[in-house]
């Protein structure tokens, strides 16, 4: 039995609640969950970046679309032309919170890694692509993998600085064969937070004559990403980090690169007419959009787009700013704790925190959290294997990390830091032993 299925269910649900002033509120913040050691505490979430919960408003949205919904594009019953007008809509919706410019094409996906497979089949033949080796595994591994139609993949190493990202990128550029040339980049690190800097990359790569793709799977959750705005030609971003559930994502930016490829997956929905003896494939979006379209996806998508947009998001970022300040501050103070910072310190980033902790390992620190304190946070190399390996301290071999959203609260971060102290001074209280690679506690009756 793996160490979820021993846990107890939360016992009840609460409402959803705002997390300060103008937040919009999202469902499971006071969710109580029991402790190993005995006793309940209120969920203290770290782990956004992986998975943030829904909002309130997606849930409206979704609770009234849910029996309305039916085939999208396929059928002529008064359902399907409602639910294929829900799709269309959530897809415009989702266009304008992106910057999506009047000639660039949006494709509905299931999740970035989707979005950013599909972009690597869509590469002229022969096509250059540039890649950091800081990128998570979805904007790194595409690009050489079976299916992808790069020519050639240049990785570059990590770049000491923001400047030297955009040199570095310039010089590989240069230096690429005649021909098409991508550059592809993360907005916003899932391992250390920190923000790259999108603008000039993009300034570079136009100065060069060759595109940029961006990763803002981490960036959107807490800024808005403006394709037009920013200069990139692609962005990919997934719903479920965007507190929109059910496994929905984008990909959006030039449309003749993906006009001109071969239909990402084969099948219904993608295909004009079909005979014995040919395919007329649709144009886009619906040519890669094979399969019944995952419309509650888009809705819950739409809706997130639309509620983050209508929130005063200055607020917000202040809010989240404040909190993360609190949090590595307070991490900074605990003897033997490290955290993980590709640049300088005070370089921007979004809500997200790795660290390590002398003596406790990543795995047992994850552990003790979850059952001693109530706080869930991710623990491991993130999916980018590469860059958090070169960030650990020597002697560690993982790290941990807490991101945080809309609905993480001081107390949260007190609790955490705390935890964290107390783990660092003396260890966890319980006994863990190792259950299918993960740590769980030992209960009275094994010890
Ligand atoms: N990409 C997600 C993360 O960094 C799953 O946790």
């Amino acid at each position: 039995m793996t160490a979820v299925a021993e846990n107890p269910a939360p016992s009840a649900v609460p409402a959803a609640r705002a997390c300060g002033a103008d937040a919009p509120a999202v469902l499971g913040t006071g969710l109580s969950v029991p402790l190993a050691s005995g006793g309940t505490a209120e969920y203290a979430n770290f782990d956004y970046a992986a998975s943030a919960p829904c909002l309130e408003a997606v849930r409206g949205e979704l609770d009234e679309a849910l029996p309305l919904y039916a085939s999208v594009h396929r059928g002529a019953g008064y359902l399907s032309q409602v639910s294929t007008a829900a799709y269309e809509r959530a897809r415009r919706t989702v266009a304008r919170y992106t910057g999506v410019r009047d000639d660039d094409a949006l494709v509905f996906v299931r999740g970035t890694t989707d979005a950013l497979n599909l972009l690597a089949r869509c590469l002229p033949e022969g096509c250059t692509v540039v890649v950091f080796a800081a990128e998570h595994h979805a904007n790194l591994l595409p690009w050489e993998h079976q299916g992808s139609r790069a020519g050639r993949v240049v990785r570059l190493p990590l770049p000491q600085s923001p400047q030297e990202a955009v040199r570095a990128a310039r010089e590989a550029l240069r230096a690429a064969p005649e021909g098409p040339r991508l550059l592809c980049v993360t907005a916003a690190s899932n391992v250390t937070g920190e923000i790259w800097p999108v603008r000039e990359l993009a300034e570079a790569a136009r100065a060069e004559g060759a595109r940029i793709a961006v990763d803002a799977a981490q960036y959107v959750p807490h800024r808005r990403f403006d394709l037009a705005e920013t200069g990139a030609d692609y962005v990919a971003y997934s719903g479920h980090k965007l507190y929109a559930p059910f496994g929905s994502g984008v990909l959006a930016g030039r449309a003749d690169w993906l006009r001109e490829a071969a239909p990402y997956l084969a099948g219904g929905g993608a295909t004009g007419n079909v005979t014995d003896a040919d395919v007329r494939w649709n144009d886009l979006p619906a040519r890669h959009e094979a399969g019944s379209p995952n419309v509650l996806g888009a809705v819950a998508l739409a809706a997130a787009c639309r509620t983050l947009q209508e929130a005063d998001q200055e607020r917000l970022h202040a809010r989240e700013e404040a909190l993360l300040r609190r949090l590595r501050a307070g991490l900074a103070a605990v003897p033997g704790v490290h955290d993980l910072s590709l640049w300088d310190r005070g370089h921007p980033r979004v809500g997200i925190v790795s660290f390590v902790v002398d003596g406790v390992p990543a795995g047992l620190l994850a552990a003790a959290l979850s059952a001693e304190h109530g706080i869930g946070v991710r623990d491991g190399l993130f999916c980018a294997h590469p860059l958090t390996r070169y960030l650990l301290p020597e002697g560690h071999g993982q790290a941990v990390r807490a991101s945080i959203g809309l609905g993480t609260t001081e107390e949260h971060v007190d609790r955490l830091v705390a935890a964290v102290a107390a783990l660092a001074d003396r260890g966890p209280r319980l006994e863990y032993r190792d259950d299918a690679g993960r740590l769980v506690p030992v209960e009275p009756s094994e010890a």
